[in-house]
């Protein structure tokens, strides 16, 4: 099956190359609030992120910090709203997204991003769906800075518990998505038992990082192949098109090529470029345009 993949070097927050209610599918992970690798990005994308940082700096108000927390959130929640116009009724919606820990203001704190997302996503009109506990294998609790245990030895009480899960939270637009009957492309997109009876669990065991990733690879934070390979199987039918508004290195768009799906992928950060330019040495990318707003 041929199919057309578009990725388009721009903000997410406006996505007008994509007319209303055409996508039925968008997986991402987006930068996450409160992670220190993505605060520069934030304070790019929302100058008012970088005044508050200044601000908090300045006068230590607690207040500040949660002013800055909201506006991550609020940044993140155009795209959202995008999102929310361009899928088709009955279109779904998967966000991978990791709460954040953090000592700001001297204070160390969660920042339970997932729960920010979905008041996000509901008020922008989406049916929140059950969703998925990512169990990543690589964070096991250690000690005396060699690892993510954040406690003195073994004494009460003023330990904290390590985050090793991520969310991958999945939103409906509007009612069921509704097929003629004996549609042949619903049929041939069928999962196997043993793929169902894995993937529709609430607990996903899936090994975090790639060995092979590159330093710009890395950066981007990608997400394992086999999570977008679900997602994807699990919401998707042959020839829909998959959107990710938050492309990085473009794992969202391997696996719609490798599935038979078209995809159309934002990405802001010009200079994961090369990155993306390999893409097109994919056995299935004849149809692969990148382009520049
Ligand atoms: C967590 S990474 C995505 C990783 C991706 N799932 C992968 O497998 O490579 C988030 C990406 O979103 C990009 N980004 C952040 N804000 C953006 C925006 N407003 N529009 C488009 N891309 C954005 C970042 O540059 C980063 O590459």
């Amino acid at each position: 099956m041929q199919t057309q993949h578009k990725i388009i070097i721009a903000n997410s927050q406006k996505m007008p190359e994509i007319e209303d209610s055409t996508i039925y599918l968008m997986i991402t992970s987006p930068p996450y609030p409160m992670i220190k690798m993505w605060d520069t990005q934030f304070a790019a994308i929302n100058p008012k992120i970088s005044k508050l940082w200044q601000k908090l700096e300045a006068e230590g108000e607690e207040e500040t910090v949660t002013q800055i927390y909201d506006a991550m959130h609020e940044t993140l929640a155009s795209t959202w709203r995008e999102t929310h116009r361009v899928l088709a009724d009955g279109g779904i919606a998967c966000i991978n997204i990791g709460d954040a820990t953090r000592t700001v203001n001297g204070k160390f704190r969660l920042f339970p991003n997932h729960s920010r997302v979905i008041e996000h996503c509901e008020k922008t009109g989406f049916t929140t769906l059950p969703y998925i506990l990512w169990k990543k294998p690589t964070t096991k609790p250690k000690y005396k800075g060699k690892g993510a245990f954040l406690g003195s030895g073994f004494l009460p009480p003023n330990a904290y518990v390590t985050l090793d899960c991520e969310f991958i939270l999945i939103f409906r637009k509007g009612k069921l998505r509704q097929f003629p009957p004996n549609d042949p492309q619903r049929y041939e997109s069928a999962f196997t038992k043993q793929q169902r009876d894995e993937w529709f669990t609430q607990i996903w065991n899936v090994i975090g990082t790639r060995q092979t990733t590159s330093q710009l690879e890395r950066r981007t934070a990608a997400y394992p192949e086999e999570i977008a390979n679900r997602l994807i199987r699990m919401f998707s039918v042959k020839g829909d098109t998959i959107l990710d508004p938050f492309l990085g290195s473009g794992t969202t768009t391997k696996l719609a090529m490798q599935n038979n799906r078209n995809s159309v992928g934002y990405e802001e950060d010009k200079t994961l470029l090369p990155l993306l330019k390999k893409l097109q040495h994919e056995p299935a990318a004849s149809n692969l345009t990148i382009t520049k707003r």
